[in-house]
C-alpha cells in the first residue's frame, strides 16, 4: 500500500512516500481503509514519531493520528464491529497513523462517523473535540456561567474550544487574528480580542480558565489574567519541554477516548458542533500540508484526502 513516512525524525524531519505492506490486524485490532487525515502539522517532530513508547529509536513513523473511513477487517476477538462501518477515530502517537491507504487501530480509539458529515470533515474533528474536551471538561471542570479565556479560536482546536465551552454555558473570550474575529463571534464567542492589536491583559481579568493552543509569550502573559484558584490549559508545542512546575501542570497531551468520541458524534450529528475544514488536499500534496505550503484560510483544520 501507498503510506507517507517520517524519515530521520531526528533531524529535520521530512515525510517520504513509500510502498510498505498492508497491515494485517492482530487479535483485538481493527484495519481501516482510511479515506481521509487530519494534519496536525507540529507533529512530524514529537517524540513519538521517532521514539517508540519504551525509548528505542523509530523509523518510518507514519504520521496523521484522526482519520476517517470505513472497517476493512477485524482481527480475531473483536466484536460488535463489522467490515464496511464507516468510523473516524484517532490513535495513540505511538501507533502508526493514517497518512497511508489502510491504518491498523484499536476499538477504543474509533467511534462511528457521524452520518451527516463528509469523511473529509469527520476527519477534522477528533484531534480538536477530543483535546478541547480533556482540557476545558476533563482538566479544567469547567462550569455554567465561568469564564474562559482561548487563544488561537480559529485554530483546528480553537474552534472546538469556544464550540463546547459555550455547549458548557459558559462566558467565552478568543483571541483571534482581525479576519477572523466575525467568524469566532459565530462560533459562539461572547467578547473576541485580535491578538495583534490588542494586549488582551488590557481586555479581561479575573478569568476562570484560560485555555491556551498559542504557548510561549501568550502563556507566559496568561497567568496574570487568571482569577485566584483559575484553571490554566495549555497544549501547546512546546509545553512538553517546559521547566516552570506551574506550566507543567498545565499542559496535557490528548487521548484517544472513545466515550468521548461517541459523545462528540452525537453532538456533530444534532448540529451542536459543528466541524471546519480549512482545506483539503489530496496524499501526493501531504508533504506541502505538513510544511505548511498549502494555501488556507485558516479556520479550522487541514485535511488529506487518502482515497482516490
Ligand atoms: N497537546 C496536545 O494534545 C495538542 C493537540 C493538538 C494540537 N496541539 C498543539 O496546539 C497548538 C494549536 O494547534 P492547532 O491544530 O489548533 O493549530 P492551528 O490550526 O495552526 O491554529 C493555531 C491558531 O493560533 C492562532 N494564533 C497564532 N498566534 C496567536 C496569538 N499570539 N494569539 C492568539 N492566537 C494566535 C492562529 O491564528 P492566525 O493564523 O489567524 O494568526 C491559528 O488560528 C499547536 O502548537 C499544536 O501543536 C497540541
Amino acid at each position: 500500500m501507498n503510506a507517507l513516512c517520517v524519515a530521520d525524525a531526528t533531524q529535520k524531519p521530512v515525510l517520504v512516500e513509500k510502498e510498505i505492506p498492508r497491515p494485517k490486524p492482530r487479535p483485538g485490532e481493527v484495519l481501516v481503509r482510511v479515506h481521509a487525515a487530519g494534519v496536525t502539522p507540529t507533529e512530524l517532530a514529537w517524540y513519538p514519531n521517532s521514539h517508540t513508547r519504551n525509548g528505542d529509536a523509530r523509523r518510518d513513523a507514519v504520521p496523521a493520528h484522526e482519520f476517517s473511513g470505513e472497517i476493512a477487517e477485524l482481527g480475531e476477538g473483536v466484536l460488535g464491529l463489522s467490515a464496511g462501518q464507516e468510523i473516524f477515530g484517532m490513535n495513540d502517537w505511538f501507533a502508526d497513523g493514517a497518512l497511508a491507504d489502510y491504518c491498523v487501530t484499536q476499538p477504543a480509539w474509533i467511534a462511528p462517523k457521524p452520518l451527516g458529515l463528509s469523511h473529509s470533515e469527520a476527519a477534522s474533528t477528533p484531534i480538536g473535540a477530543l483535546t478541547a474536551w480533556q482540557g476545558l471538561i476533563d482538566r479544567a471542570k469547567l462550569r455554567a456561567g465561568e469564564h474562559v479565556l482561548v487563544h488561537g479560536g480559529a485554530g483546528a482546536v480553537g474552534v472546538f474550544a469556544i464550540q463546547l465551552a459555550r455547549l458548557r454555558e459558559a462566558r467565552v473570550t478568543a483571541t483571534v487574528s482581525a479576519r477572523h474575529i466575525g467568524f469566532a463571534k459565530e462560533l459562539g464567542a461572547d467578547q473576541v480580542i485580535d491578538y495583534r492589536t490588542a494586549r488582551f491583559e488590557n481586555e479581561v481579568r479575573d478569568v476562570d480558565v484560560v485555555f491556551d493552543a498559542v504557548g510561549g509569550e501568550t502563556l507566559r502573559r496568561s497567568w496574570s489574567v487568571l482569577k485566584p484558584g483559575g484553571r490554566m490549559i495549555t497544549i501547546a508545542a512546546g509545553g512538553e519541554i517546559a521547566q516552570e512546575e506551574r506550566v507543567k501542570e498545565a499542559f496535557f497531551i490528548v487521548e484517544p477516548d472513545r466515550e468521548q468520541l461517541l459523545e462528540i458524534g452525537r453532538l456533530l450529528d444534532a448540529g451542536k458542533l459543528r466541524p471546519f475544514v480549512d482545506a483539503v488536499v489530496p496524499l501526493s500534496r501531504a508533504a506541502e500540508a505538513y510544511a505548511g505550503t498549502v494555501e488556507r484560510a485558516g479556520r479550522g483544520k487541514l485535511v488529506v484526502t487518502v482515497l482516490r
